[in-house]
């Protein structure tokens, strides 16, 4: 079966989905809980001892922060006993085992020998392209997709999707449509690069962040403070090119370009490759120890899961913003 066989929803709304997690760890577990609050149905596959107690316990903790736990929610969820059984009739299909290219691509073939013509097969991978981890599938390989979330993935709404080139725009906008349909942000990657798009884009932070604490410029608590409470507020807002076109007042991005391009072309080229040696990882490490230093982890995923509440309703209420 080629991509293009995808013969469109099986109902006009997308409600109401049959949706297959596999794999049901720290991703899996905040997509069961998305898919359940939207109204989907939901069977999960995990092979580890204990999954389905941990999973019930996990989604039931997302639940509580995100829509509270309501009536029929959980009813809609089901653990199947294998992997085969999990997929045998899904619309949809979200794939969240380990970030290892030749598990992924046994996994994905498995789904996309044993799932419905009409499904799409979705991958959470962090990097890998759709080509990859399609590679050992022989039915409709065309039909396997990247739809990588962001942790913590019960609450932030980005996802990227990542098709194979030559998949079909319907499948491309109907898996668009299904991921809207929970209250997620798609944006749609129109090229198989590693670590996608926003990883990259978070590498490319990461590089210079590295490059400046090796060289001892700042402290790693001091790149902490610089973008927490410097351009990360407004990135969060409007995201660093509409922002960037802020600053150029009422000329907009044009004079912003025109006017600091020069000295940014500058910066740019000066940033640093950095490499991830002994010497680097050991400062980095010492560096974030200190900072949270007689904190307690926990305590601050919470405290940043409760901010990121206020901000996503926050910004629920400026959607003339982009
Ligand atoms: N953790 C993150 O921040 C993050 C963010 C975005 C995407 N991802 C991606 O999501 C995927 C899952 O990551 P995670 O952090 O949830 O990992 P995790 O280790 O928490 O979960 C992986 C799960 O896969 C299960 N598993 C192992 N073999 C399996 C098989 N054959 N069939 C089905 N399930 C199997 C494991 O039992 C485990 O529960 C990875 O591809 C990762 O790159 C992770």
């Amino acid at each position: 079966m080629s991509a293009e066989m995808n013969t469109g929803p099986v109902n006009a709304t997308n409600e109401g989905l049959a949706i297959a997690v596999i794999g049901t760890g720290v991703i899996g577990a905040a997509w069961v809980s998305g898919f359940l609050a939207a109204g989907h149905s939901v069977t999960a596959f995990d092979p580890a001892d204990g999954a389905e107690e941990r999973l019930l316990e996990q989604v039931k903790a997302n639940l509580e922060v995100t829509t509270g736990i309501k009536g029929s929610q959980l009813d809609r969820l089901v653990f199947a006993p294998t992997l085969a059984e999990a997929v045998a009739s899904a619309d949809f299909v979200q794939e969240n085992g380990p970030e290892r290219l030749e598990v992924k691509q046994a996994m994905l073939a498995e789904v996309d020998a044993v799932a419905p013509e009409k499904a799409i097969i979705a991958s959470s991978t962090s990097g890998f392209s759709p080509s990859e981890i399609s590679a050992e599938a022989t039915k409709a390989p065309g039909r396997i997709i990247v739809g990588h979330p962001f942790n913590p993935a019960h609450l932030v709404p980005l996802v990227e999707v990542v098709p194979t080139p030559g998949a079909s725009a319907e499948l491309v906008d109907r898996a668009l449509k299904i991921y809207r349909s929970i209250g997620k942000k798609p944006i749609l990657v129109r090229a198989e690069l590693p670590g996608h798009v926003v990883n990259r884009l978070q590498a490319a932070l990461w590089q210079e962040a590295y490059s400046l604490v090796n060289e001892g410029v700042v402290s790693v608590s001091d790149i902490d403070t610089a973008i927490s409470y410097g351009p990360g507020l407004r990135w969060a807002i409007l995201g660093p090119l509409a922002q960037q076109s802020l600053s150029g007042g009422s000329g907009g991005m044009r004079h912003v370009l025109d006017h600091l391009g020069p000295p940014q072309e500058v910066w740019m080229h000066d940033l640093k490759q950095v490499h991830l040696d002994v010497d680097l990882k050991e400062k980095l490490i010492a560096g974030v120890d200190d900072e949270l230093a007689g904190r307690d982890s926990a305590a601050i995923a919470r405290q940043r899961d409760e901010m990121l509440i206020s901000l996503l309703e926050l910004k629920t209420r400026y959607e003339e913003l982009p």
